[in-house]
């Protein structure tokens, strides 16, 4: 009863209605003071010098907090990589591209669950060429017309404006992402483009760990995952570290360049997929906000009780014990983004999108430079918070872009952009 009253609605730009509490703090005044955590200083108080210690000893150290206090541990990488090819490669958009879809199997063995991989290459290209990598939340049927997308049968958010009855995607549903998934600009420029429907790996809601990929992990007796073990985002970025074991076998990509990128919570999960899996050459996070790219002392828009109690299978069961007291955490937001140093990261913000907390996502960043810098990289070189639309830094990329929590031409025309610095050296 007590929750039904504090909540408000507003409408969710993934086409819902998304529920928004009122204890919100969008006052810039009313943040509290803080102090972050130094990446550069061990939890026993030891300076992180040289730079071979953060490789040593730092970062393993904040990847397990990360690991045990926020996202939860995730199982080792399979022993083999199961897949097959269920339609192409064939001749897609109007002869621009070749279309091939894939189904890996995530125990690794030819049995048990699968996700299936919609790609798209260049027709033209004449080697191995570089991807992005990035999960979608309604199927992959839904970021883009082709009516040769095979249509995801799995369970979905029933957001009806999207095509989606039921929990089931239905023919309504295809392309109605569009929008947010330039396919036709990415291949131009000579990317692959990778996706996967999120719920193949673990289906977007708090069941209790019971249905999606944990359970085929439990222990005997076990039942759910336990306070220190990987809830749905770290699932989810498991997910995109096994089908970069399926690119490193598909001849047709690069695999030593691949981008992951993500939205919203699929934003914090290419994060956590870029920090725990160093394989990825670049990372995008595109308006990923509380338990993404934006420091969570701040408590500005969504806190991390706020998203606790909203998201309670996000996370590991162990982040619960930071409701509201941010700053008994061993870590915060800007080193997560460390831990993709020293390879180019860029976190997005959206103007309006002040539940993500924009500036919150510009301060991680900033504060992620210490590490780039012991690295020899350069971060985003600015103190305060560009102006909307400027993007900033070299390494640690950062924009604020006018409008609305979404993925815009301009944030995929700066993607691109800095994919061609980074990973074609242009
Ligand atoms: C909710 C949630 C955010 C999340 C967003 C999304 O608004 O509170 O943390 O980023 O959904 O993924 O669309």
């Amino acid at each position: 009863m007590r929750t039904m009253l504090t909540i408000g609605l507003i409408l969710g730009l993934t086409g819902g209605v998304r529920a928004q509490p009122r204890d919100v703090n969008y006052d810039e005044s009313k943040v509290p003071a803080y102090v972050l955590p130094d990446p550069l200083v061990m939890v026993d108080g030891r300076a992180v010098t040289p730079a071979e210690m953060w490789r040593s000893e730092r970062r393993p150290e904040i990847l397990r907090l990360f690991e045990t206090r926020v996202y939860g541990r995730a199982p080792a990488r399979p022993s083999q990589t199961h897949f097959e090819v269920i339609s192409g490669p064939e001749t897609a958009l109007s002869g621009r591209a070749i279309r091939t879809e894939v189904d890996v199997y995530l125990l690794g063995e030819a049995a048990g669950p699968k996700m299936t991989l919609l790609i798209y290459l260049p027709a033209n290209a004449t080697g191995p060429v570089p991807a992005f990598l990035a999960l979608n939340f309604f199927g992959n049927q839904s970021i883009h017309p082709d009516p040769r997308i095979t249509m995801s049968t799995a369970w979905m958010r029933p957001v009806s404006a999207n095509g989606i009855r039921n929990n089931r995607a239905t023919e309504a549903s295809r392309g109605v992402q569009a929008s947010r998934w330039p396919v036709e600009t990415i291949i131009s420029r000579g990317y692959a483009l990778v996706t996967i429907y999120c719920g193949d790996i673990d289906p977007d809601y708090d069941d209790g760990f019971q249905n999606g990929i944990h359970p085929h992990f439990y222990r005997d007796g076990q039942t759910r995952p336990a306070a220190d073990e990987w809830g749905t985002i770290a699932a989810w970025a498991w997910g995109l570290s096994r089908a970069l074991d399926y690119l490193e076998l598909d001849d047709r990509i690069d695999h030593g360049r691949v981008a992951v990128m993500g939205h919203s919570r699929l934003g914090k999960t290419a994060l956590w997929a870029a920090a725990t899996d160093e394989r990825f050459a670049l990372a995008i996070s595109n308006n990923s906000g509380c338990g993404g790219a934006a420091l969570s002392r701040r408590r500005y828009g969504e806190t991390v009780k706020h998203i606790n109690d909203a998201m309670p299978h996000w996370f590991c069961g162990n982040f619960k014990l930071y409701n509201d007291r941010e700053s008994a955490l061993p870590v915060d937001q800007h080193m997560l983004i460390a831990l993709i140093a020293p390879r180019p990261v860029y976190i997005a913000s959206a103007e309006k999108d002040r539940w993500a907390d924009p500036k919150g996502e510009f301060l991680a960043a900033r504060h992620a430079g210490p590490v780039y810098r012991l690295l020899g990289e350069r971060g985003v070189g600015v103190e305060q918070m560009p102006e909307v639309g400027k993007p900033v830094g070299e390494m640690v990329r950062y924009h604020v872009r006018a409008g609305e929590h979404d993925v815009t031409t301009f944030d995929w025309r700066a993607y691109l952009q800095f994919a061609d610095r980074h990973l074609k050296g242009g």
